[in-house]
């Protein structure tokens, strides 16, 4: 069975730019301390025609454009968000509808930071079996319909976005080498958007005060830096691949200090990591094909180069994925 590889590479992000020094005036917080606990200087805020769809779309576009093919090539379309425009279409089905994509089917992933991942893991096993498929996987967000702007703890480290990739068959033995998933849901509460309405009238929180991001982050911190480290190594065990032969790793883009931990944990050079957390914030599904779409670009991946992609968010939802690029 051949191997799914990746042929292209786009992202699509809003115009606006929310700085530190915007949200200095909207919420007791400063520059210095969001950016020396996260790494982050800026994010992109979505403006109303900017919904996710709208962005996974561009994302879309960009990628096929990248990969020389067309919308009518495409045999199906997976969005990774808990950013949806809708409960119902899923938002994939919104992207079909932008691009104009008949001819294929279309669905939703939700693991929210570790989507992108999860949407890739799929994809690859149709294309293993029929090597012909051409598979576009996005992740996109607009985290900012979902965070309480008057909440410092959260507001600061989201950012909206999209990137995607066309997957398709293997050359030269290139494309997805070997991945470990993981999920616990008993860890939710630690990480979570609610969403009273969707449950029964009788089970609803009478306190209930919207539907947003809440988090425990210290906790978080810990797991995702235990949890990324150990499904890098059990990947790179499966592999047979050192990680002195990496040429790229790009993390989940949560925050500079757990990319930094999880690097020192792995013993990895600086170079070695992509980061762009800075710009963006973190971006939840959308945060590594939206590096992985810039690392590109500026010319970090060779034919052949392995690239190794890890992420940690809300479920809990965690894992691996090595590429041969
Ligand atoms: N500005 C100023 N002060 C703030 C802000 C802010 N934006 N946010 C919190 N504080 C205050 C707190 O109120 C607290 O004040 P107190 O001591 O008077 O109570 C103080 O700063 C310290 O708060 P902590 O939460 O202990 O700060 P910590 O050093 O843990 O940093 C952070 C917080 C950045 C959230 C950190 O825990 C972290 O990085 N966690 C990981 C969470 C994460 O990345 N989540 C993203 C989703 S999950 C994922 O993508 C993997």
């Amino acid at each position: 069975m051949s191997r799914a590889m990746i042929l292209g590479t786009g992202r699509g992000v809003p115009a606006g730019i929310l700085t530190n020094y915007d949200l200095e005036k909207m919420v007791d917080t400063s520059d210095e301390w969001i950016t020396t606990r996260t790494g982050i200087k800026e994010r992109r805020k979505a403006v109303a025609g900017e919904e996710t769809s709208y962005l996974a779309a561009e994302a879309g576009r960009d990628a096929l454009s990248d990969a020389g093919l067309g919308v009518d090539d495409l045999d199906m379309i997976i969005v990774a968000t808990v950013t949806a425009d809708m409960i119902m279409p899923s938002c994939a089905c919104l992207v079909q509808k932008h691009l104009g994509a008949h001819g294929c089917f279309a669905f939703d992933v939700n693991a929210a930071c570790s989507g992108f991942l999860y949407a890739c893991s799929i994809a690859e096993k149709y294309i293993r079996a029929d090597s012909s498929q051409k598979i576009l996987v996005v992740g996109a967000e607009t985290m900012s319909s979902r965070v309480d702007w008057q909440d410092r703890n959260t507001c600061v480290i989201f950012g909206d976005g999209a990137g995607a990739v066309v997957l398709g068959g293997s050359v030269d033995d290139r494309g997805f080498v070997a991945e470990k998933m993981y999920s616990d849901g008993g860890l939710y509460e630690l990480l979570y958007i609610d969403n009273a309405q969707s449950m029964n009238t009788d089970l609803q929180n009478p306190d209930y005060d919207g539907s947003y991001v809440r988090m425990a982050g210290r906790e978080v911190f810990k797991h995702a830096v235990r949890a990324m480290a150990q499904a890098v190594d059990e990947v790179l065990v499966k592999a047979g691949v050192s990680p002195e032969a990496l040429t790229l790793v790009i993390p989940h883009q949560a925050n500079i200090r757990i990319v930094n931990k999880l690097r020192t944990t792995l013993g990895l050079s600086s170079e070695k990591v992509y980061v762009n957390v800075d710009k963006y914030g973190n971006t939840s599904a959308a945060s590594i094909p939206l590096a992985l779409a810039e690392a590109s670009r500026e010319g970090r991946l060779q034919p052949g180069d392995y690239v190794l992609f890890c992420a940690f968010g809300g479920g809990f939802t965690w894992g691996a994925q090595l590429v041969r690029w």
